[in-house]
């Protein structure tokens, strides 16, 4: 018999929102999940009237809390096994401490909150209640991003001396929130973003990526965080010198006013005995370079072991892993997914009362999320005192 898809819940996602719309696709991808319910936007009638044009059918509510209380007493197959929480940053914290003391497991948007405070009960409540909790870092769910954490971590570029972790746009060159477009307000206003910008919007991605596919930790930042476009009172411009925790550096990058960059997320890891470059605007393919040889190209899914870099025993579980031939090109969308696939499995075994794991291996989870919010006040600190280095505070991770 085939499994019972599991039921997600919307926090967000009505009148124009952008990034719901990946997800619920990403959501429906495998025909084991799907969305069932929805509060889509702050105004009770309007969200009830979204609710009613969705799609396909949905249960609307008024609000979130609507929501999630309507959840303790609906029948078993009805209940909510997720929800996703797609609003501005401002309104992650509450209902993603509400959804988990209700017993619903929480898969949120970056960046994770508001500030350190926020973040501190977060991490608190989750692990007291043993709840899955997913942070959408969207870029760790490209296969190639898989492979290069294994090709770095498995030590095969050596020790890593640098790495340069960045993600460049333009759409925000100009003062594009006086037109009232929609997700330039929120993301330019301090109350509705946080303490940065540019860095809290695409840096904390940056952040993640470089964390991710190396395994190292940001101890201490040199930050300079500017805006360009006047009037603006958070930065549109981030550039972060890191030390790292292996005695390693880097850069951790972000901008939005460099005309003609879309979403130019990328990295380069630099290691004792070769080089690691990879794009998320080219992401089914990632390039290799060693002393005195042509550069290696690996495409996503046509990898092949003992092939005079890659060892004999490459892991199963990653050659397994994608989800189409090669050549038949995944994107943005698929990355979504296999972060909902991972995140899925986790729900099912905590509802089994078995052991989920977690751990930030196949998508951000809530120390990650943590990590990022303390990496952005470390940044505002040290930009405030001319680049002075200032250390990350030490928390969820350690
Ligand atoms: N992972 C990624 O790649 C990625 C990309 C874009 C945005 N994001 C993140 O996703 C979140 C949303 O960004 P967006 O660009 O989609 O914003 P958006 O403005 O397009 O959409 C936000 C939605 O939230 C709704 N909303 C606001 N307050 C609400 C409330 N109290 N109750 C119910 N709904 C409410 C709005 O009506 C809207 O539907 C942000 O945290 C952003 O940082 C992540």
């Amino acid at each position: 018999m085939s499994k019972k898809p599991l039921n997600v819940g919307l926090v967000g996602g009505g009148k124009g929102a952008f990034i719901v719309n990946p997800h619920q696709k990403a959501i429906h991808f495998d025909g084991t999940r799907r969305v069932v319910a929805g509060a889509l936007f702050p105004d009770p009638k309007i969200a009830m009237e979204e609710a009613a044009n969705w799609p396909y059918p949905i249960r609307g509510y008024g609000s979130y809390d609507d929501m999630i209380s309507a959840n303790q007493t609906l029948p078993d197959d009805q209940k909510l096994d997720y929800i996703l929480i797609v609003t501005p940053n401002f309104v992650h914290f509450d209902p993603a401490m509400k959804a988990m003391k209700a017993g619903i497991p929480v898969f949120c948007e970056k960046p994770l909150c508001l500030n350190l405070t926020e973040a501190d009960e977060l991490v608190k409540v989750a692990r007291k209640l043993n709840i899955p909790f997913g942070v959408a870092h969207t870029y760790l769910g490209h296969w190639t991003s898989r492979f290069a954490r294994y090709i770095v971590q498995s030590g095969l570029l050596g020790e890593v001396r640098w790495v340069d972790s960045y993600y460049i746009q333009g759409w925000l060159a100009s003062k594009l929130e006086a037109t009232g477009q929609q997700q330039a307000a929120w993301r330019v206003d301090p109350k509705r973003a946080g303490g940065s910008g540019c860095g809290g919007d695409i840096g904390t991605h940056a952040l993640m990526q470089l964390r991710y596919v190396t395994g190292l930790d940001v101890t201490e930042v040199s930050a300079r965080m500017e805006t360009f476009v006047e009037g603006r009172a958070l930065d549109d411009h981030f550039t972060i010198y890191c030390q790292l925790s292996n005695g390693g550096k880097a850069l951790v990058r972000a901008s939005q006013i460099c005309i003609g960059s879309k979403n130019d997320l990328g990295i380069l890891v630099a290691g004792s005995k070769g080089t690691l470059r990879w794009r998320q605007e080219e992401p089914e393919c990632l390039t290799i370079s060693l002393p005195d040889q042509p550069d290696r190209v690996y495409w996503r899914g046509a990898v092949a072991a003992g092939d005079g870099f890659l060892p004999q025993d490459l892991p199963a579980n990653l050659l397994a892993e994608p989800t189409i031939p090669a050549g038949h090109t995944e994107g943005f969308h698929d990355a979504f997914a296999r972060l909902h696939r991972a995140f899925e499995a986790d729900v099912r075994k905590w509802k089994a009362g078995e052991k989920f794991c977690c751990d930030g291996s196949q998508y951000a989870n809530i120390e990650d999320g943590w990590t990022g919010i303390a990496f952005i006040e470390t940044c505002v600190e040290s930009s405030k005192h001319g680049g002075a280095w200032t250390p990350l505070p030490k928390g969820a991770t350690t």
